[in-house]
């Protein structure tokens, strides 16, 4: 049997499966995050803090938010946010931060109707088991008019570097995480989740079935990432 840190999710994402991986990379997860990026997330959570273009004292809800690290950039904006995961061991590695932190799962959110100016998710959704839930589940808690960014891994659309980027993702990131990370194999399970999800184009008509409106998506360091910005329509 495996030990309880050395869990790594397979595709379907069971909830259980997924927390238990998060809390065994936790006390690693942000230096190894910055190495296998070559320093590429702070850039990332800084393009993700524009893209909400936060005011002072709006109320923002970021979902999926590990050990808030993404909440400390998006706070920058003196907007008052709020981080929520399902990782207990993830929330915990992220104390020090003392940002407010409420654990809770994406698919059933513990915050009522209409609470939040914006909600955002940074390399979280593609970890949820049921990904229409949880954009219906965001759209609930946002006040109408409210926005929604969804920062996440994408698809490269120059072809040739697309190539050497999943190169990279299926044969050097999983030793690149062996040096540095708690558990190497949940670096396999983000390959391979990377490569299984939707595209640009397509994720964006998820997001839009799921109620939002005036979904559009701009791509960071070539489609590496892609922000994919929406609104709850007032
Ligand atoms: C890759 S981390 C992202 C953390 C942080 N947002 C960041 O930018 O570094 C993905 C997070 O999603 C969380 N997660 C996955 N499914 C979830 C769910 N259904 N509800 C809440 N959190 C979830 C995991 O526990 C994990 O902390």
């Amino acid at each position: 049997m495996k030990q309880s840190d050395q869990v790594r999710a397979s595709l379907d994402k069971q909830p259980h499966e997924v927390a238990s991986m998060f809390d065994g990379v936790a006390q690693r997860y942000d230096i190894t995050n910055t190495v296998i990026s070559a320093g590429q997330d702070r850039y990332w959570r800084w393009a993700t803090r524009r893209a909400l273009a936060l005011r002072p004292g709006e109320r923002v809800l970021d979902l999926a938010a590990g050990t808030g690290v993404s909440t400390v950039e998006l706070g920058k904006s003196g907007a008052w946010c709020v981080a929520t995961d399902f990782s207990q061991g993830m929330l915990a590695a992220g104390r020090f931060r003392q940002v407010p932190m409420v654990a809770g799962d994406a698919m059933a959110l513990p915050f009522a109707d209409d609470s939040f100016d914006a909600v955002t998710i940074s390399f979280g959704l593609r970890n949820v088991a049921d990904i229409d839930v949880a954009l219906r589940e965001m759209l609930r808690v946002t006040k109408p008019g409210g926005r929604l960014v969804v920062s996440e891994f994408s698809t490269p659309v120059f072809a040739p570097f697309r190539t050497v980027y999943m190169e990279y993702l299926m044969k050097a990131l999983p030793r690149v995480a062996r040096a540095v990370s708690s558990n190497p194999d949940a670096y396999v399970y983000l390959a391979e989740s990377i490569r299984a999800w939707p595209n640009q184009r397509r994720l964006a008509r998820r997001i839009a079935d799921a109620g939002w409106g005036s979904v559009q998506w701009r791509d960071l360091t070539g489609g590496v990432v892609a922000l994919h910005r929406a609104y709850k329509l007032a």
